[in-house]
């Protein structure tokens, strides 16, 4: 049914159970949720700089905005995507910022290919930690996560807003939210073992030598079908980046469950807008290189009918970097034979706890 592989982080050995098969359009892969992490590689940026869902917004919100105007491409990766696309669009100047050191090398190397050098500059570092003058009058940064915040979005471009921005500047994309909604695993993978891609145990282990210890990664699934909610979907987070961006988030939301199933998490996904007025990229309905992200709230599934309710909590903290958060959910469901059922989960950005929950205990078995 499925393999067990060992990967050693500090010396010590990590057994990770993998499924056998190759990853398939038809079937679901799970992987750990890696944008969070500096560990981007030449994989990771093709699969972003070949997602034509996502290209297509970024590529007219610049069409629009860029003509004429300084540009700063905050995070700009190996492909200096977004800064050829500010040339192309007409600006009058562009400034592309990487913080990943090999990252950046790739992007000075590409900026010589496509004879850009003398129209783009490049800046090594943190956008946190640099200054650039002039301002810019457009933003445009992709470190949007799966989970909207997840890659330290509500903090960077804040402080690009306050101190790389003009008055009135304008960020790119202009919105993400992050839905959630019930699901049980189990029944998510009714057809396959739940074990991670063979191909994502290098982003484990790239994940855990980083963090320097294993812990409970966040789950990211992709091609789940939205036919596994149990419920409409709510919104959990949201960033705002145009308008009043909150780093700290607390929603509480009740989800009135629609079919009979079983629960014992949720799924959450991503919605994104790069212009007020586009139809937003939803990454459980869209093939983009988003996918959703399972979070195991209960210790086993609790079987529901209609008519039940989860009460969702959903807080956002900042993580002990001062830019990534940290996720707390606490669930509620009461069923309608009047029973409740509490569960809940921290899901930190690193360093939280190592086999916490049963679904951990599962990918990561001990023997
Ligand atoms: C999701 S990738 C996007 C890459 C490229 N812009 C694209 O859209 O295909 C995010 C990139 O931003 C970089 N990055 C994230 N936060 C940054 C920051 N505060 N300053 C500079 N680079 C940052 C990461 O190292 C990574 O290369």
């Amino acid at each position: 049914m499925h393999d067990t592989h060992e990967i050693v982080v500090n010396g010590v050995p990590v057994r990770v159970r993998v499924d056998p098969e190759p990853e398939r359009a038809d079937r679901l892969s799970l992987w750990p949720s890696v944008g969070e992490y500096p560990i981007y590689d030449p994989f990771l940026y093709t699969t972003m700089t070949t997602d034509e869902e996502r290209n297509k917004r970024f590529r007219t919100a610049l069409a629009h905005l860029a003509p004429g105007k300084r540009v700063l491409d905050l995070g700009t990766g190996q492909d200096v995507v977004w800064a050829r696309e500010a040339v192309a669009a007409g600006a009058r100047q562009v400034v592309a910022v990487e913080v990943i050191p090999d990252s950046f090398r790739q992007a000075a190397a590409n900026l010589t290919a496509y004879r850009l050098e003398d129209q783009v500059t490049l800046v090594r570092g943190e956008s946190t930690a640099v200054d650039f003058a002039p301002k810019a009058d457009i933003c445009v940064a992709e470190i949007v996560g799966s989970l909207a915040s997840a890659e330290g979005a509500a903090v960077v471009l804040g402080d690009a807003k306050r101190r790389h921005l003009v008055p009135g500047g304008v960020v790119v994309p202009h919105r993400a939210v992050t839905q959630a909604a019930p699901v049980c695993l189990a029944d998510l993978f009714a057809k396959q073992p739940v074990a991670f891609s063979a191909a994502a145990l290098t982003y484990l282990q790239a994940i855990f030598d980083w963090s320097g210890k294993p812990f409970d990664v966040r789950l990211r699934i992709e091609n789940a079908s939205p036919d596994a909610l149990l419920s409409e979907s709510t919104t959990v987070e949201e960033l705002d980046f145009n308008g009043d961006m909150r780093a700290r988030q607390r929603t509480t939301t009740r989800m009135t469950i629609t079919r009979e199933g079983r629960i014992d998490g949720v799924l959450t996904w991503l919605q994104l807008w790069c212009l007020p007025d586009d139809a937003p990229l939803d990454a459980l309905r869209m093939k983009t290189n988003w996918a959703s992200i399972y979070f195991p709230l209960f210790q086993a599934p609790v079987p529901v009918t209609p008519g039940a309710e989860l009460e969702l909590t959903f807080v956002v903290t900042i993580g002990d970097d001062g830019v990534h958060p940290d996720y707390q959910l606490s669930g509620t469901l009461r069923t309608t034979d009047g029973r409740e059922h509490v569960g809940t989960l921290t899901s930190a950005h690193h360093g939280g706890p190592f086999r916490a929950q049963p679904i951990y205990q599962h990918l990561f078995p001990v023997t």
